[in-house]
């Protein structure tokens, strides 16, 4: 079978500019940090296939687990109708995030996950007749690509046909050391009219931004500011949960806690989709009325899959393990070394690191960014040297999967080392 020929015929890829882009590579197995390609060749698994994948493939863990859940059930609606692994995962989950944060609602991805947090944001102001319709986000931001999700987010290139369908959200510009306090101040104006109903942000990273980093000050005291002019707090930590920051959740680094947060990606070890937003005990009474149309009438066809749920649970099994946060505390220590090593180089002009983070803006001469040409140098030149990384524009980035070897991630290094030794100006 020509897989390449048949994928071309039938398949529309995602973020895939068809008419230009070559074919995708076809990988056909897959075991720990490894993808393994059709013709036999073997890459390293960079960014965890999306970021998604944090104990490595075919872990025989969730393996198992995903076994025994087929054979007691598989997938049953999840109004009027409970089950076991559902009401597992929630408890787990609860009991990992600070008291109160205790009502879990299940979707099907990181976007929907945002949906619903945005959802349930808006309709607990609308319950109690309070008109507070503004919302907060950050420049920069990246929360999905449904509507309410490219709403919060970053306007451009990505979504500039759907921008007219968008609602108002009033943004505030991404906080650097040099900006912080005009931000911080900034917000405060808008924040004490207390029309907002929301704020919602990446904790600590940006991800998709190119895996920018801000500060925990400055995220504990716009979370401080918004909490005192009652306006509900949304943590997307779609991307920086299950240990990506080198902590459970990123905003453990702090000193505040959401009021929602929403999770996703690593949540079933990468294996299943599944999203979950958790929200506190008193948005949840927020809710409870003897009107119907008070409820979060919201659901999806596979909300609380029973397969899904049981990957994540086995997922937290192996979080509950030692030996899991000695290897992300490994891989972390080395990218803070790495990253300092090699902020100095002639192509770089900045590198940053947080837990198993890394990222390195190469330097351009042209102001593309996310188009530029060196994204597509970077991308082919780390294929032709077993590695499977995704730069995001002129950023290249590794998040990967915790059973990486020590081995793996030296092999990652040099093999970035040589591609900025060879690169000329762009
Ligand atoms: C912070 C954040 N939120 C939401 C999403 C959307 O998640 P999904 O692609 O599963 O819809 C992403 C995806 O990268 C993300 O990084």
């Amino acid at each position: 079978m020509n897989w390449q020929e048949e994928d071309k015929k039938y398949v529309w890829h995602p973020f895939t500019q068809a008419k230009t882009e070559k074919q995708p590579l076809v990988i056909t197995h897959a075991i720990d940090a490894t993808l393994i390609a059709e013709d036999g060749k073997t890459y390293l698994d960079c960014n965890s296939s999306w970021w998604v994948n944090v104990h490595g493939h075919g872990n025989e863990h969730i393996a198992d687990a995903l076994q025994d859940q087929f054979h007691q059930i598989d997938h049953t609606i999840f109004a009027g109708v409970t089950h076991p692994k559902a009401i597992e995962l929630a408890k787990r989950v609860s009991e990992k995030l600070p008291n109160n944060l205790n009502k879990v609602f299940f979707s099907d991805n990181g976007s929907t996950a945002v949906e619903v947090a945005l959802k349930m944001s808006i309709q607990y102001w609308h319950n109690r007749n309070e008109k507070k319709q503004r919302i907060l986000a950050i420049e920069g931001a990246y929360h999905g690509d449904t509507f309410g999700a490219m709403s919060v987010g970053e306007r451009g290139y990505f979504n500039t046909p759907f921008e007219p369908y968008f609602f108002h959200v009033d943004f505030l510009p991404f906080p650097m050391e040099s900006n912080e306090d005009e931000v911080l101040k900034n917000a405060e104006k808008l924040l004490e009219t207390k029309e907002f109903s929301t704020l919602i942000l990446e904790p600590l990273v940006q991800g998709s931004a190119g895996m920018k980093m801000y500060s925990v000050h400055f995220l504990n005291k716009l979370v401080k500011l918004a909490k005192l002019h009652e306006t509900i707090v949304i943590f997307d930590e779609v991307m920086t949960a299950w240990g990506r920051t080198g902590k459970l959740f990123a905003f453990e680094h702090s000193s505040v806690e959401p009021d929602i947060i929403c999770l996703s990606k690593g949540l079933t070890g990468g294996i299943l989709p599944l999203g979950l937003t958790v929200a506190k005990q008193w948005i949840y009474d927020g809710f409870l009325s003897d009107e119907k149309s008070k409820a979060l009438l919201h659901g999806h066809s596979f909300t609380g899959n029973p397969m899904a749920c049981a990957a994540a649970c086995a997922s937290m099994d192996i979080f509950a393990q030692e030996e899991t946060w000695d290897k992300i505390h490994a891989i972390s220590k080395n990218n803070l070394e790495f990253s300092k090593q090699i902020s100095s180089h002639k192509s770089v002009a900045e590198s940053r690191s947080l837990g198993t983070i890394l990222a390195i803006e190469l330097n351009t001469s042209k102001n593309e960014r996310y188009f530029s040409g060196i994204r597509d140098v970077a991308y082919n030149y780390f294929l032709e040297n077993g590695l499977l990384i995704r730069p995001l524009g002129n950023i290249i980035f590794i998040n990967p999967p915790y059973c990486l070897t020590n081995e793996e991630q030296k092999r990652i290094f040099a093999v970035i080392v040589s591609f900025l030794n060879q690169l000329n100006e762009y």
